[in-house]
């Protein structure tokens, strides 16, 4: 065979594997690696995976194994990329039943090429996961393609180890990036016609670089001319800076939404998940944000069924939703990973069934305080970034996005991706608005 020379990656997990499979095909680009958009064409098919529950594993298994049956007349080589890698090494190599021909954790993928070569030499498979505490690919700016959005990293790793994650495990220890490598980068993007950047960290409170510091940060971001949506996520509730807020207030370029993950209700669950804030000090929290800006909205991530969470306690994160009202919860049942301390030494003794009842209960809470605080949003004008043109469901309607993140759909008119338009909102449901449009251009957030 002539060397492979095509790459198909499909992505998995959060934000910053979608980041980093950016950032990968940057460096194979260079080398004279092209994309393409199925596994049917592709010399090499690239899995960016991640490990953060036990499901998302699955999901990699079973696609491995769809790949290797589509291309059984035509074998393909695989790559496993990202957290798995790092979570499980070369036992992925050694799985006969999988069939892996190299892989290569998060801080490698700058060995790419030279892991592709050595593929079917006469050592063993091909693999990297080495953690590095120095690389932040400051030096590579992703390939992309296409959308609205630019996620930008501004740090790797996470140093917090919260007892249930396998993050700080397979992206190893935290870094940040020089923040003036981060805005020229952002400079770049608004040159290629990005308006709108997302900083991406495990724990963007915690960006340090020499005097630094993520508001500084953020600040810097903000005077970026043409810069038009600034959003962040993660931000830990244990250490938020008060001063992020005020900036946040003052700066019509930074969009007021904030993800703010509570994981649980109740202040022994949140002390053995090692989150280090009470219930109390995330309500205190969610308060200032409310109060600085009284238009802010917040989402949230929450796990069920951590190790002895009693249903009483699961009461409390119940209490909590009811008090901040988030107008998103993305709710998970605690999944035991592999080197965490929960799992070493927390029996994982919520049953199934519970857990269930758990999440259901969240859902059914959460979704009425999704809908009412949508429907608050009916009769007002908004400037909305216009993301897609068709819907799942329409060809003749546009998907665009307010500056509190809320998807919002609107009839196709005189304007395309990427433009910024003032709507009318008509109508909600619990997760998405309608609006019409008020044939008004804008220059970015109102
Ligand atoms: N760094 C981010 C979280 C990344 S993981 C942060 O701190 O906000 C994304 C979410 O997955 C977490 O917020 C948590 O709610 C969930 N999660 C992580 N580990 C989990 C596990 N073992 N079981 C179930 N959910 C988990
Ligand atoms: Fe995981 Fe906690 Fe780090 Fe988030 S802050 S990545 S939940 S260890
Ligand atoms: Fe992200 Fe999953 Fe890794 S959430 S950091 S890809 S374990």
């Amino acid at each position: 065979m002539a060397s492979p020379k095509t790459v198909f990656i499909e992505t998995y997990g959060c934000q910053m594997n979608v980041s980093d499979s950016e950032l990968i095909k940057a460096i194979l680009s260079k080398e004279g690696y092209s994309f393409v958009p199925t596994e049917y064409e592709a010399d090499i098919v690239m899995l960016n995976t991640c490990s953060v529950r036990e499901n998302a594993n699955q999901k990699v298994y079973s696609r491995i194994y769809e790949i290797r049956s589509r291309r059984k007349n035509n074998p393909v080589l695989v790559g496993i990329l990202g957290c798995m890698a790092t979570n499980f090494k070369t036992a992925l190599l050694e799985d006969a039943k999988l069939k892996i021909d190299f892989i290569a954790g998060p801080d490698s993928y700058k060995q790419l090429p030279h892991l592709i070569q050595d593929i079917g030499g006469k050592g063993p498979k091909p693999f990297d996961v080495t953690l590095s505490e120095f690389e932040t690919y400051s030096d590579v700016y992703p390939l992309r393609e296409g959308g609205v959005n630019a996620w930008v990293s501004i740090m790797r790793g996470c140093n917090n180890f919260c007892t249930f994650c396998v993050v700080p495990y397979t992206r190893g220890r935290e870094r940040s990036r020089d923040p003036h490598n981060i805005v020229d980068e952002i400079k770049q993007i608004v040159a290629q016609g990005i308006s709108q950047v997302t900083l991406l960290g495990q724990n963007v409170n915690s960006y340090r670089h020499d005097d630094t510091d993520f508001t500084e940060l953020m600040r810097m971001v903000s005077d970026v001319p043409g810069v038009k949506r600034i959003r962040y996520t993660s931000p830990h509730p244990k250490d938020y800076p008060r001063k992020l807020l005020n900036l946040m207030a003052e700066r019509h370029n930074i969009c007021k939404q904030i993800h703010i993950p509570l994981q649980a209700g109740n202040s022994r669950v949140l002390d053995k998940m090692n989150r280090t804030y009470t219930k109390e000090e995330f309500l205190e929290l969610a308060e200032e944000m409310k109060m600085i800006m009284p238009n802010i909205s917040l989402s949230t991530d929450i796990i069920v069924g951590f190790p002895t969470e009693t249903a009483e306690e699961f009461e409390e994160t119940l209490e909590v939703i009811k008090k901040v009202r988030f107008s998103q919860a993305f709710t998970f049942k605690y999944s035991p990973r592999k080197n965490t301390l929960a799992m070493k030494k927390f029996a994982d003794d919520v049953p199934e069934e519970e857990k269930a009842r758990r999440l259901t209960a969240l859902v059914e809470l959460q979704r009425p305080i999704s809908l009412e605080l949508n429907l608050e949003q009916v009769g007002h004008v908004q400037t909305v970034l216009i993301e897609e043109e068709g819907t799942k469901k329409s060809e003749e309607d546009f998907k665009a996005r307010n500056e509190a993140n809320t998807i919002v759909i609107l009839p196709k008119g005189p304007y395309t991706k990427g433009d910024y338009i003032q709507v009318e909102i008509t109508g909600a449901t619990s997760s998405v608005l309608i609006a019409k449009p008020l044939y008004q251009k804008t220059e970015g957030v109102l």
